[in-house]
Protein backbone atom coordinates (compact mmCIF):
# COMPACT_ATOMS: atom_id res chain seq x y z
CA UNK A 1 0.00 0.00 0.00
CA UNK A 2 0.97 3.45 -0.41
CA UNK A 3 1.32 4.63 3.34
CA UNK A 4 4.13 1.44 3.36
CA UNK A 5 5.54 2.79 0.46
CA UNK A 6 5.86 6.16 1.61
CA UNK A 7 7.18 4.94 4.78
CA UNK A 8 10.17 2.58 3.40
CA UNK A 9 11.08 5.79 1.09
CA UNK A 10 10.61 8.59 3.34
CA UNK A 11 14.37 8.44 4.41
CA UNK A 12 15.78 8.87 0.78
CA UNK A 13 16.25 12.67 0.36
CA UNK A 14 15.66 12.70 -3.49
CA UNK A 15 13.88 10.75 -6.07
CA UNK A 16 16.09 7.74 -6.29
CA UNK A 17 13.58 5.36 -5.04
CA UNK A 18 10.83 6.93 -6.22
CA UNK A 19 6.91 6.03 -5.44
CA UNK A 20 5.78 6.14 -8.74
CA UNK A 21 8.01 3.83 -10.13
CA UNK A 22 7.24 1.45 -7.30
CA UNK A 23 3.21 2.14 -8.35
CA UNK A 24 4.09 0.51 -12.16
CA UNK A 25 5.81 -1.86 -10.61
CA UNK A 26 3.11 -4.50 -11.63
CA UNK A 27 3.36 -4.18 -15.38
CA UNK A 28 7.01 -5.30 -14.89
CA UNK A 29 7.05 -8.42 -17.56
CA UNK A 30 9.31 -11.35 -15.68
CA UNK A 31 11.41 -13.78 -17.49
CA UNK A 32 11.56 -17.25 -16.27
CA UNK A 33 15.44 -16.78 -16.70
CA UNK A 34 15.39 -13.39 -14.70
CA UNK A 35 17.36 -13.80 -11.32
CA UNK A 36 16.47 -11.50 -8.77
CA UNK A 37 19.52 -10.06 -6.13
CA UNK A 38 17.84 -8.92 -2.79
CA UNK A 39 18.96 -8.34 0.16
CA UNK A 40 18.70 -5.74 3.26
CA UNK A 41 21.16 -2.74 2.52
CA UNK A 42 24.95 -3.01 4.07
CA UNK A 43 24.30 -6.90 3.41
CA UNK A 44 26.90 -7.60 0.59
CA UNK A 45 24.89 -6.78 -2.00
CA UNK A 46 27.90 -5.63 -4.43
CA UNK A 47 29.81 -7.92 -3.55
CA UNK A 48 26.93 -10.67 -4.40
CA UNK A 49 27.00 -8.57 -7.79
CA UNK A 50 30.79 -8.94 -8.34
CA UNK A 51 30.74 -12.56 -7.83
CA UNK A 52 27.11 -13.16 -9.84
CA UNK A 53 28.87 -11.54 -13.25
CA UNK A 54 31.74 -13.29 -13.19
CA UNK A 55 30.11 -16.06 -12.94
CA UNK A 56 28.32 -15.97 -15.76
CA UNK A 57 30.97 -14.41 -17.90
CA UNK A 58 33.08 -17.30 -17.42
CA UNK A 59 31.65 -18.69 -20.83
CA UNK A 60 30.66 -22.02 -19.43
CA UNK A 61 29.62 -25.11 -21.24
CA UNK A 62 25.78 -24.34 -19.71
CA UNK A 63 25.81 -20.87 -20.36
CA UNK A 64 28.31 -20.55 -23.74
CA UNK A 65 27.44 -16.75 -24.30
CA UNK A 66 29.02 -15.62 -20.77
CA UNK A 67 26.42 -13.24 -21.17
CA UNK A 68 24.90 -11.47 -18.13
CA UNK A 69 22.63 -8.08 -17.94
CA UNK A 70 23.25 -6.47 -14.40
CA UNK A 71 20.19 -4.12 -14.34
CA UNK A 72 19.57 -1.08 -12.08
CA UNK A 73 17.57 -2.18 -8.65
CA UNK A 74 13.59 -2.63 -9.89
CA UNK A 75 13.01 0.56 -7.16
CA UNK A 76 14.88 2.81 -8.91
CA UNK A 77 13.81 6.23 -10.51
CA UNK A 78 11.44 7.28 -12.81
CA UNK A 79 9.15 4.96 -14.03
CA UNK A 80 9.53 5.13 -17.45
CA UNK A 81 12.66 3.04 -17.16
CA UNK A 82 10.94 -0.13 -16.98
CA UNK A 83 9.90 0.02 -20.73
CA UNK A 84 14.14 -0.08 -20.88
CA UNK A 85 14.36 -2.50 -19.09
CA UNK A 86 11.68 -4.70 -21.79
CA UNK A 87 14.65 -4.52 -24.04
CA UNK A 88 17.40 -5.99 -22.17
CA UNK A 89 18.97 -9.29 -23.12
CA UNK A 90 18.81 -12.22 -20.85
CA UNK A 91 19.83 -12.96 -18.67
CA UNK A 92 18.99 -9.98 -16.39
CA UNK A 93 20.25 -10.29 -13.11
CA UNK A 94 18.12 -7.54 -11.16
CA UNK A 95 18.96 -6.25 -7.60
CA UNK A 96 16.55 -4.84 -5.08
CA UNK A 97 16.70 -3.38 -1.65
CA UNK A 98 12.51 -4.18 -1.24
CA UNK A 99 10.73 -6.43 0.96
CA UNK A 100 8.65 -9.21 -0.64
CA UNK A 101 5.25 -7.93 -0.96
CA UNK A 102 6.39 -4.84 -3.22
CA UNK A 103 8.36 -6.76 -5.48
CA UNK A 104 6.37 -7.45 -8.51
CA UNK A 105 4.30 -10.84 -8.34
CA UNK A 106 5.18 -11.97 -12.10
CA UNK A 107 8.77 -12.98 -10.38
CA UNK A 108 6.69 -14.99 -8.10
CA UNK A 109 4.40 -17.18 -10.72
CA UNK A 110 7.36 -17.33 -13.06
CA UNK A 111 9.22 -19.09 -10.71
CA UNK A 112 12.27 -16.72 -11.12
CA UNK A 113 15.40 -17.63 -9.10
CA UNK A 114 16.26 -15.28 -5.95
CA UNK A 115 19.54 -15.26 -4.00
CA UNK A 116 18.95 -13.63 -0.84
CA UNK A 117 21.79 -12.54 1.01
CA UNK A 118 21.66 -11.84 4.90
CA UNK A 119 24.49 -10.37 6.91
CA UNK A 120 24.38 -10.37 11.00
CA UNK A 121 21.94 -7.35 11.82
CA UNK A 122 24.40 -6.15 14.72
CA UNK A 123 27.14 -5.53 11.45
CA UNK A 124 24.23 -4.03 9.02
CA UNK A 125 23.27 -1.54 11.60
CA UNK A 126 27.01 -0.61 11.77
CA UNK A 127 27.65 -0.54 8.27
CA UNK A 128 24.33 1.43 7.41
CA UNK A 129 25.34 4.18 10.45
CA UNK A 130 28.42 4.68 8.78
CA UNK A 131 26.15 4.73 5.29
CA UNK A 132 24.14 7.23 6.94
CA UNK A 133 26.87 9.37 7.69
CA UNK A 134 28.81 9.21 4.30
CA UNK A 135 26.00 8.94 1.79
CA UNK A 136 24.61 12.62 0.76
CA UNK A 137 21.18 10.97 0.10
CA UNK A 138 20.59 10.06 3.37
CA UNK A 139 19.78 12.48 6.14
CA UNK A 140 22.43 12.75 9.04
CA UNK A 141 22.58 10.96 12.28
CA UNK A 142 25.58 11.67 14.19
CA UNK A 143 25.35 9.74 16.95
CA UNK A 144 25.93 5.65 17.40
CA UNK A 145 23.16 5.49 20.02
CA UNK A 146 20.26 7.41 18.13
CA UNK A 147 21.07 5.60 15.00
CA UNK A 148 20.66 2.49 17.04
CA UNK A 149 18.07 3.21 18.22
CA UNK A 150 15.96 3.86 14.70
CA UNK A 151 17.77 0.48 13.74
CA UNK A 152 15.69 -1.16 16.22
CA UNK A 153 12.49 0.37 15.46
CA UNK A 154 12.68 -0.30 11.67
CA UNK A 155 12.89 3.78 11.18
CA UNK A 156 15.20 3.74 8.79
CA UNK A 157 15.62 3.14 4.78
CA UNK A 158 13.86 0.25 4.01
CA UNK A 159 12.47 -0.32 7.15
CA UNK A 160 12.89 -3.41 9.74
CA UNK A 161 15.86 -5.74 9.04
CA UNK A 162 14.25 -8.84 10.51
CA UNK A 163 10.56 -8.21 8.84
CA UNK A 164 12.52 -8.05 6.10
CA UNK A 165 14.25 -11.31 6.16
CA UNK A 166 10.68 -12.67 7.45
CA UNK A 167 9.13 -11.42 4.83
CA UNK A 168 11.28 -13.49 2.10
CA UNK A 169 12.25 -16.66 4.21
CA UNK A 170 8.05 -17.29 5.11
CA UNK A 171 6.99 -16.67 1.18
CA UNK A 172 9.70 -18.62 -0.48
CA UNK A 173 8.32 -21.65 -2.40
CA UNK A 174 11.87 -23.25 -3.03
CA UNK A 175 13.46 -21.09 -5.62
CA UNK A 176 15.16 -18.66 -3.04
CA UNK A 177 18.85 -19.45 -2.09
CA UNK A 178 19.70 -17.76 0.90
CA UNK A 179 23.82 -16.39 1.41
CA UNK A 180 24.85 -15.55 4.45
CA UNK A 181 27.58 -12.73 4.39
CA UNK A 182 29.53 -14.29 7.05
CA UNK A 183 29.57 -17.89 5.31
CA UNK A 184 31.08 -15.56 2.09
CA UNK A 185 33.79 -14.43 4.49
CA UNK A 186 34.61 -18.02 5.84
CA UNK A 187 34.44 -19.70 3.25
CA UNK A 188 34.30 -17.90 -0.17
CA UNK A 189 35.14 -20.40 -2.97
CA UNK A 190 32.54 -22.86 -1.36
CA UNK A 191 30.30 -20.27 -1.66
CA UNK A 192 30.52 -19.55 -4.91
CA UNK A 193 30.27 -23.59 -5.49
CA UNK A 194 26.94 -23.40 -3.90
CA UNK A 195 25.72 -20.45 -5.91
CA UNK A 196 26.73 -21.63 -9.62
CA UNK A 197 24.90 -25.01 -9.02
CA UNK A 198 22.16 -22.94 -7.55
CA UNK A 199 22.00 -21.15 -10.81
CA UNK A 200 22.83 -24.15 -13.34
CA UNK A 201 25.98 -22.62 -14.55
CA UNK A 202 28.76 -24.94 -14.78
CA UNK A 203 32.48 -23.93 -13.65
CA UNK A 204 35.67 -25.21 -12.83
CA UNK A 205 37.62 -25.21 -9.46
CA UNK A 206 40.10 -22.79 -11.51
CA UNK A 207 37.31 -20.94 -12.41
CA UNK A 208 36.00 -20.94 -8.91
CA UNK A 209 39.29 -19.93 -7.85
CA UNK A 210 39.65 -16.67 -10.22
CA UNK A 211 35.90 -15.49 -9.39
CA UNK A 212 36.78 -15.69 -5.56
CA UNK A 213 40.23 -13.73 -6.39
CA UNK A 214 38.58 -11.23 -8.22
CA UNK A 215 35.31 -10.77 -5.62
CA UNK A 216 37.78 -10.53 -2.78
CA UNK A 217 37.14 -7.22 -0.82
CA UNK A 218 40.88 -5.92 -1.08
CA UNK A 219 40.68 -6.52 -4.75
CA UNK A 220 36.46 -5.13 -5.34
CA UNK A 221 38.00 -2.10 -2.81
CA UNK A 222 41.43 -1.36 -5.19
CA UNK A 223 39.53 -1.48 -8.38
CA UNK A 224 37.16 0.95 -7.10
CA UNK A 225 39.72 3.33 -5.87
CA UNK A 226 41.43 3.47 -9.31
CA UNK A 227 38.21 4.43 -11.12
CA UNK A 228 38.20 8.20 -12.12
CA UNK A 229 34.49 8.75 -11.89
CA UNK A 230 33.41 9.06 -8.48
CA UNK A 231 29.54 7.75 -9.70
CA UNK A 232 28.82 4.88 -12.61
CA UNK A 233 25.45 5.63 -13.96
CA UNK A 234 25.47 2.40 -16.02
CA UNK A 235 26.80 0.24 -12.55
CA UNK A 236 23.98 1.45 -10.02
CA UNK A 237 23.61 -2.06 -7.70
CA UNK A 238 22.03 -0.36 -4.77
CA UNK A 239 19.35 2.46 -5.10
CA UNK A 240 20.81 4.65 -2.37
CA UNK A 241 24.22 5.14 -4.48
CA UNK A 242 25.91 5.46 -7.87
CA UNK A 243 29.34 6.25 -6.02
CA UNK A 244 30.72 3.09 -5.44
CA UNK A 245 33.54 4.72 -3.47
CA UNK A 246 30.84 4.12 -0.38
CA UNK A 247 30.68 1.14 -0.29
CA UNK A 248 34.14 -0.94 0.83
CA UNK A 249 34.56 0.41 4.28
CA UNK A 250 35.65 -2.13 6.36
CA UNK A 251 34.10 -5.44 4.57
CA UNK A 252 34.66 -7.54 8.66
CA UNK A 253 32.49 -10.06 10.80
CA UNK A 254 32.18 -8.50 14.56
CA UNK A 255 32.50 -4.52 13.73
CA UNK A 256 29.39 -4.27 16.01
CA UNK A 257 31.70 -5.23 19.17
CA UNK A 258 33.45 -1.66 18.60
CA UNK A 259 30.17 -0.12 18.92
CA UNK A 260 27.68 -1.90 20.48
CA UNK A 261 27.48 -1.46 24.67
CA UNK A 262 26.35 -3.96 26.97
CA UNK A 263 22.84 -2.05 27.33
CA UNK A 264 22.52 -1.49 23.80
CA UNK A 265 22.88 -5.40 22.80
CA UNK A 266 20.54 -6.25 25.55
CA UNK A 267 18.08 -3.46 23.81
CA UNK A 268 18.70 -5.65 20.72
CA UNK A 269 17.54 -8.83 22.49
CA UNK A 270 14.61 -7.36 23.73
CA UNK A 271 13.72 -5.90 20.48
CA UNK A 272 14.57 -8.15 17.73
CA UNK A 273 15.04 -11.43 19.23
CA UNK A 274 11.38 -12.77 19.86
CA UNK A 275 11.23 -12.29 15.86
CA UNK A 276 14.61 -13.38 15.14
CA UNK A 277 13.79 -16.71 16.93
CA UNK A 278 10.52 -17.46 15.52
CA UNK A 279 12.82 -18.40 12.36
CA UNK A 280 15.62 -20.27 11.56
CA UNK A 281 17.23 -18.43 9.09
CA UNK A 282 17.46 -15.44 11.08
CA UNK A 283 18.92 -17.69 14.11
CA UNK A 284 21.21 -19.28 12.91
CA UNK A 285 23.41 -16.35 11.64
CA UNK A 286 26.45 -15.54 13.11
CA UNK A 287 27.88 -12.68 14.82
CA UNK A 288 31.70 -13.23 14.95
CA UNK A 289 33.88 -15.26 12.73
P1 LIG B 1 31.12 -2.44 5.89
O1 LIG B 1 30.47 -1.09 5.94
O2 LIG B 1 30.93 -3.19 7.19
O3 LIG B 1 32.54 -2.40 5.49
P2 LIG B 1 26.11 -3.39 0.30
O4 LIG B 1 26.86 -3.78 -0.91
O5 LIG B 1 24.88 -4.21 0.53
O6 LIG B 1 25.86 -1.92 0.37
O7 LIG B 1 27.02 -3.76 1.57
C1 LIG B 1 28.19 -3.03 1.87
C2 LIG B 1 28.98 -3.77 2.92
O8 LIG B 1 29.56 -4.94 2.32
C3 LIG B 1 30.15 -2.93 3.45
O9 LIG B 1 30.34 -3.34 4.80
C4 LIG B 1 31.27 -3.39 2.52
O10 LIG B 1 32.55 -3.15 3.00
C5 LIG B 1 30.97 -4.89 2.44
N1 LIG B 1 31.62 -5.53 1.29
C6 LIG B 1 31.56 -5.17 0.00
N2 LIG B 1 32.31 -5.96 -0.78
C7 LIG B 1 32.87 -6.87 0.06
C8 LIG B 1 33.78 -7.96 -0.13
N3 LIG B 1 34.25 -8.27 -1.33
N4 LIG B 1 34.14 -8.66 0.96
C9 LIG B 1 33.67 -8.35 2.18
N5 LIG B 1 32.83 -7.33 2.43
C10 LIG B 1 32.43 -6.59 1.38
Amino acid sequence: GSARTMSLVKDAKTERVSIDRLRTLDRFDAREDDVLLVSYPKSGTHWLAEILKNLYHCRSPTHPTGQVTLTQPLEFQDPSKLGELKNLPSPRLIPTHLPKNMVPRELQTKQCKVIYVIRNPKDTAVSMFHYYQQNPHLPKVDKWATFLDMFLKGEVVYGSWVDHLLSWDRSDNGNTLFVYYESLKKDLPKCVQEISEFLGVKVTEDQVREISKKSSFREMKARVEKEKERSDANHIVCALTSDRKLIFRKGAVGDWKNHFTQDQNSQFEALLGEKINSSELASSVEYEC
